[in-house]
């Protein structure tokens, strides 16, 4: 897995863009319904951000956005394509930041990739203020681990099923 995503980079948005995009469409339709839409002022970061597809979705928003990925050549994607945001090699188990930098963490369909799922979580928990959303695939092999570290370390406000993710927002 540690090339895998390096390996896929050239054509990795061509193949998931669609799927991604729905996901991403989905959360933001359920921050509206829930009134959890966060805002300018707001700092977000993006764990597992791959070639950027999530972090430069929130744009329309104008908060301040950062990504982190252990993949370089995503990352490289992810820079070309998007200066508004600032991006970050790094894994979610050495999260580069101080505690409670950020308003929002979010991380899309990348908890089942972490080398060490907990630690990857306790960091998110971390460096987030405020709110998280968290996402991981349906069928990944270890959904019930990620979903009972998840109860165990965050206040979960609301749980979604889509197509192809679980989808939770939380509270550090
Ligand atoms: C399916 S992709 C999702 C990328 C992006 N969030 C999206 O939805 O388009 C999974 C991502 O998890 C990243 N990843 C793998 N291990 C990781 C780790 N330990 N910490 C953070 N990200 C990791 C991969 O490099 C890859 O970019």
């Amino acid at each position: 897995m540690d090339n895998y995503y390096d390996e896929i980079s050239e054509g990795y948005e061509e193949l998931h863009r669609d799927e991604q995009l729905k996901k991403l469409s989905f959360i933001k339709h359920k921050l509206e319904e829930y009134d959890l839409l966060f805002t300018p002022e707001d700092s977000l970061l993006d764990v597992g951000c791959g070639s950027g597809l999530t972090t430069r979705f929130w744009e329309f928003i104008g908060c301040k956005r950062t990504g982190l990925d252990p993949a370089r050549k995503l990352l490289e994607k992810a820079r070309s394509k998007d200066l508004g945001s600032h991006y970050d090699l790094a894994a979610a188990e050495n999260i580069p930041f101080p505690n409670s930098s950020f308003d929002v963490v979010i991380s899309v369909t990348a908890i089942q990739n972490f080398h060490d799922v907990e630690k990857g979580l306790l960091e998110m928990k971390r460096v987030a203020r405020d709110f998280l959303i968290l996402t991981f695939l349906k069928r990944a092999e270890n959904r019930k681990v990620i979903a009972n570290l998840i109860k165990k370390h965050f206040r979960i406000l609301n749980c979604f099923e889509e197509d192809k993710d679980y989808i939770l927002f939380c509270r550090p």
